[in-house]
């Protein structure tokens, strides 16, 4: 065991880490439903599903199976000029179950190609129609990924500094949440009344990374009725929230407007394999359908719709669409309300919140950001409790594996309420 440590040590660069002062990694040997198992057996409790990748389970049996079913079939091929049964399948219950009318699945491996290829798409929807509108729209402090399209997106900030250069320029609005609606909207109706605006991009009810802010429906709703009304794009990024995290199937199932473009990922495999989705309307693909070669999405990767990825994207749909998995999600999304509605007042808190799965606290502390030294400590108090949570500052959250049980929430909410003791 401390072989395959130190070996890391000495080879490994791992994501989001200051390598230099990070604790030695823990070693996980193996994983089963909520749970990770260390070397010497020593149990985790994922509660955050893996970087909110895991809906059903580590290893969840019929996940695993399928996926070892679709490898002895067909593991990859190219998919420019190919296809195959699993991507078709997968694109056309997609389709029925997402929000809006979208009419077309693009493929890709990842969050944040799934972004890079909705800005493009909305970028050369305009371009090839002729029409001047190259503007980006984003919400302050929003977060869609790492590569430079989607750095570009969240704006100028300490996460991105080494590259502010090479980031193109958006247009920010501050999120709507409680009380700043009107701040939004107003800022949101300036910026389009240039005509410039190509598409607003943001995530739905919820800014994940940039703190887990939370914003109601009716706020995003006018946000994008103004955006339609100016014959502007809309991107909903439900990278994070896609696939029950937020009380419905998709979050934007809440909101009556509907998003043009649509970017899935995390969640869509149920955890097992890394797969990118970029759904849009027919509107936008017909765009793109023209004689003109130069008019087509000159875009893709070696890896897009992968034939095992699809596979356990689709079984992961089969157990989301179960009840069981329904009443799971329920059970949690009461627990949630519960233990933040008893939270609510507490002096060391500045923020309970819950949606759907996800609970949201921000703990009181001098420095409110990414970089707050409270994140270490709590993040080092949770895991010597055998708790995977893994604070963005001084927010923590909670968003776990859909078959996380009753007991095992309890047991994270009993060592939150030790933190808000003893910190
Ligand atoms: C809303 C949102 N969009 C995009 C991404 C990027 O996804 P990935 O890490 O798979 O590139 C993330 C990652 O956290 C995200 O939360």
């Amino acid at each position: 065991m401390e072989t395959i440590v130190k070996n890391d040590q000495r080879c490994i660069w791992h994501p989001f880490t200051q390598m230099k002062t990070a604790q030695p990694p823990v070693l996980i040997r193996s994983a089963q439903g909520a749970y990770l198992y260390g070397e010497k057996g020593e149990r985790y409790i994922d509660g955050i599903a893996s970087w909110w990748v895991n809906l059903h389970g580590h290893t969840h049996p019929y996940i695993v199976e399928r996926i070892a079913a679709q490898s002895r079939e067909l593991e990859h091929v190219i998919f420019a000029d190919f296809t195959h049964a699993p991507a078709v399948d997968l694109a056309s219950r997609l389709l029925s179950l997402l929000p809006g009318e979208m009419s077309r699945i693009f493929y890709s491996d990842n969050g944040s190609t799934a972004v890079e290829a909705a800005l493009k798409m909305a970028i050369q929807y305009w371009h090839n129609q002729k029409i001047k509108k190259t503007k980006v729209v984003t919400f302050e402090g929003g977060y869609h990924g790492d590569t430079f399209g989607a750095m570009s997106a969240a704006g100028k900030s300490l996460f991105n500094q080494p590259f502010w250069n090479y980031l193109f320029e958006v247009e920010l609005i501050p999120p709507p949440t409680q009380g700043n609606e009107e701040r939004c909207n107003r800022r949101l109706e300036e910026i389009l009344k240039g005509g410039e605006v190509a598409c607003f991009l943001f995530e739905p009810l919820v800014l994940g990374v940039g703190g887990m802010r939370v914003y109601s429906a009716e706020a995003l709703n006018r946000l994008m009725e103004l955006c339609h009304a100016y014959h502007v794009l809309t991107i909903a990024d439900e990278v994070m929230t896609g696939f029950g995290r937020t009380g419905s199937l998709f979050a934007c199932h809440q909101v009556s407007e509907k998003p043009d473009i649509l970017c899935l990922s995390k969640g869509i495999t149920g955890g097992f394999l890394p797969l990118g989705v970029t759904a849009c309307q027919e509107k936008v693909y017909q765009a793109f359908f023209s004689e003109d070669k130069q008019k087509a999405f000159l875009h893709g990767h070696s890896y897009t719709g992968n034939p095992i990825a699809c596979a356990s994207a689709l079984a992961s749909l089969d157990l989301l669409l179960s009840s069981d998995s329904a009443i799971q999600r329920k059970r949690i999304e009461k627990a949630q309300q519960a233990f933040c509605k008893r939270l609510k007042v507490h002096s060391k808190l500045k923020r309970c919140e819950s949606l759907g799965t996800l609970l949201v606290l921000e703990y009181v502390s001098d420095h409110s950001s990414y970089f707050s030294s409270l994140r270490d400590q709590l993040y080092s108090f949770f895991l010597e409790r055998g708790i995977l949570l893994r604070p963005l500052g001084n927010v923590l959250y909670v968003l776990p594996p859909y078959c996380l049980s009753e007991e095992d929430l309890q047991t994270i909410y009993d060592a939150i309420t030790l933190t808000l003791e003893s910190f």
